[in-house]
């Protein structure tokens, strides 16, 4: 099966948060796309939210264009008891050219979850696709590199400690083709393994409470990448890195078998850490589905997550310390962004474009509901 289109030249994660910020910029919405077909037209949506039914936090991603709409927001509240910020967390929004920062949109989300008592996850301390320019200035002067990120990891996490519950500490260290660590701008300033190390030593200092995560994506998918990613964490305990969770974002889509699912959660969970499922969506772009009739493209993605979700419940409980999708809704999700036909059109998430429930939608009722 062709890989995912996450892989660098494919697409571009900067593209796609450069087009997140700017549409956030100009204030709208993402909602162009047309209407579809209601898609479960015999299941009312129930008077429950997934996050009543379901016993550990259920989250999502929330921009801040999106707390503008009330109707987004009522069904975040009533579906969600964990935010994550989509991307005001993240280095390229908060950190200035100058090294200064700026907290506004962070600071707005976080008042939201305060409003509203939801839990805030916050993503992420360290990820190879932020290379703001303050700290590329650094690049080659490894000291003043590392007195920037520490000032940056400290002023972020202090900020927020005793409200982020968690916090991706370093996201996405793993080589797409699972053969060893990326190189990016923090392994080459502060070392190959050691710039994740650091990192989660800053975020321990910076935020003694907050549970620190390392997240990837493509663990399922992908078993090279699991195991590499795996025996990273077997390292970075046995050198005592504070590592509490492993986050698997679970990007997926409806090419993938879903028999790879349970066995991955499985797997992953033999480490003994708690985990979060972080990021959960099913793309419909996928080879050779661009002509499969929807209702079935509809049966494969709720499968998807029935998988996912039934992994994750069969972990022991103590293993189960989150689960988060990436949009409520088809039309705010971050894969509408990617270049390519059908992207626009892509349908990943829970929710239709008119914020109906899909069969991925009652795929994480059931099974919450069963617990
Ligand atoms: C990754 C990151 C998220 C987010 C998405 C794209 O999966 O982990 O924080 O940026 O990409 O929206």
């Amino acid at each position: 099966m062709e890989p995912r289109g996450r892989l660098e030249g494919r697409y571009s994660r900067r593209a796609a948060l450069a087009g997140a910020l700017a549409l956030s910029a100009c204030g709208r919405g993402r909602g162009d796309a047309q209407a579809q077909p209601y898609d479960a037209p015999n299941q009312r949506l129930p008077a429950l939210g997934l996050r009543d039914m379901a016993q550990v936090p259920v989250g999502n991603c929330i921009s801040t264009a999106e707390l503008d709409n009330a109707d987004y927001v009522a069904m975040s509240v009533k579906q969600c008891s964990q935010i994550i910020p989509a991307w005001q967390f993240q280095m390229e929004a908060t950190l200035r050219p100058d090294g200064g920062f700026q907290f506004e949109d962070a600071d707005r989300i976080a008042a939201f979850a305060r409003a509203n008592a939801l839990a805030l996850h916050a993503t992420a301390l360290v990820w190879y696709t932020q290379e703001p320019p303050a700290l590329k200035a650094l690049d080659g002067q490894p000291d003043r590199f590392a007195l920037a990120v520490r000032n940056y990891v400290q002023a972020i996490a202090g900020r927020y400690r005793g409200q982020a519950g968690s916090w991706d500490v370093v996201n996405e260290p793993i080589r797409d083709d699972g053969s060893g660590l990326r190189d990016c701008l923090f392994s080459r300033n502060l070392g190959q393994e050691d710039y994740i190390v650091r990192a989660f030593a800053w975020a321990r200092e910076a935020d003694p409470s907050a549970m620190l995560v390392l997240n990837d994506y493509d663990l399922e998918r992908t078993p090279r990448k699991r195991w590499a990613f795996m025996r990273l964490v077997e390292r970075l305990l046995k050198r005592g890195v504070p590592v509490q969770a492993l986050g698997t974002q679970s990007h997926l889509d409806i090419g993938m078998d879903p028999a790879v699912c349970r066995p991955a959660m499985r797997e992953l969970a033999t480490l003994g850490l708690p985990i979060r499922v972080s990021e959960l969506d099913v793309s419909f772009q996928a080879p050779r589905t661009s002509f499969m009739p929807r209702a079935q493209k509809l049966a494969l993605q709720a499968q998807l997550y029935a998988e996912v979700v039934g992994g994750f419940l069969e972990l022991p409980r103590h293993q189960q310390v989150g689960f988060a999708v990436w949009g409520l809704d088809d039309k705010r999700s971050w894969l509408r962004y990617r270049p390519g036909d059908g992207a626009a059109a892509d349908c990943p998430c829970p929710f239709d474009d008119d914020e109906r429930p899909k069969p991925a939608f009652f795929a994480l009722a059931d099974a919450f509901s069963r617990g």
